[in-house]
């Protein structure tokens, strides 16, 4: 089984949506929330396919635009039982700086959310990290565990993280012939921290780079995981699986 542990799936960018669920037969995907326009299509994925779970939030790129009523329908979805984290969230300097202050509190907020109702954390970090891990380290409590999603950042930064109760999201990015930081990570950290994530409709691995992703794809990075840790492939998927499962703390 394999489990994509990050991946935004809805009609607006699939036409062929229940054929891409249906390709994930017998594993299972964790549908991530970006905007709060997306929560409905979320849950009723959830509740529509056995195999699908959500986790809700606002991502920083919504910082100058949320409302609280987004807010209170976050807290509300936590309720549902397969909406089994809480995130997007996070920073993302890359996109927009002048506004870190309303990101930072956006971030905070959704952290005492996690908090309160005993969700992991799914974080979305972009040329933030330093910020991003100084604000988990002050807000969140230590139970809470964190998913670093689509994980840029160095090796020593990954350490400290991991020392926070966080799991490494790793996707198609490790497959691409010039990355060489991220395949680094992946030889030196224990395969105990690492989960797999497409981040689809984005980030398509090798070889089929320049398409549409699909959470399938999880199984080229998958198979790049096995080779750079010389570990067989069947083992990679037992134990990222495993991960996944404790992360989210889903029962199956
Ligand atoms: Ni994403």
């Amino acid at each position: 089984m394999m489990i994509d542990t990050h991946c935004h799936l809805s009609s607006k960018d699939y036409e062929n949506l229940d054929e891409v669920i249906k390709h994930m037969e017998n594993n299972i995907m964790i549908v991530s929330t970006a905007s709060p326009c997306d929560i409905d299509e979320t849950i009723s994925l959830c509740n529509k396919y056995p195999n699908v779970y959500g986790t809700v939030g606002i991502h920083p790129e919504f910082a100058d635009t949320y409302n609280k009523k987004d807010l209170e329908k976050i807290e509300n979805s936590l309720k549902h039982p397969k909406i089994v984290g809480i995130g997007e969230i996070g920073l993302d300097y890359y996109y927009k700086k002048d506004n870190a202050e309303k990101q930072k509190e956006l971030f905070i907020r959704q952290i005492e959310l996690a908090n309160k109702y005993h969700k992991p954390i799914v974080i979305h970090s972009r040329s933030a990290i330093e910020d991003t891990y100084n604000i988990i380290k002050k807000y969140k409590k230590t139970g809470i565990k964190c998913d670093l999603h689509c994980y840029s950042g160095s090796l020593e930064m990954a350490k400290r993280f991991i020392s926070l109760n966080t799991f490494l999201g790793i996707g198609g990015v490790l497959t691409f012939k010039n990355e060489k930081k991220l395949k680094e990570i992946v030889r030196e950290i224990d395969l105990e921290y690492l989960v797999l994530e497409t981040d689809s409709p984005y980030l398509t691995p090798e070889p089929f780079r320049g398409h549409k992703n699909e959470p399938y794809n999880i199984k080229f990075v998958a198979e790049k995981i096995s080779e750079i840790k010389g570990i067989d492939l069947e083992e990679i998927l037992i134990i990222t699986t495993q991960n996944a499962l404790t992360l989210f703390d889903i029962n199956i």
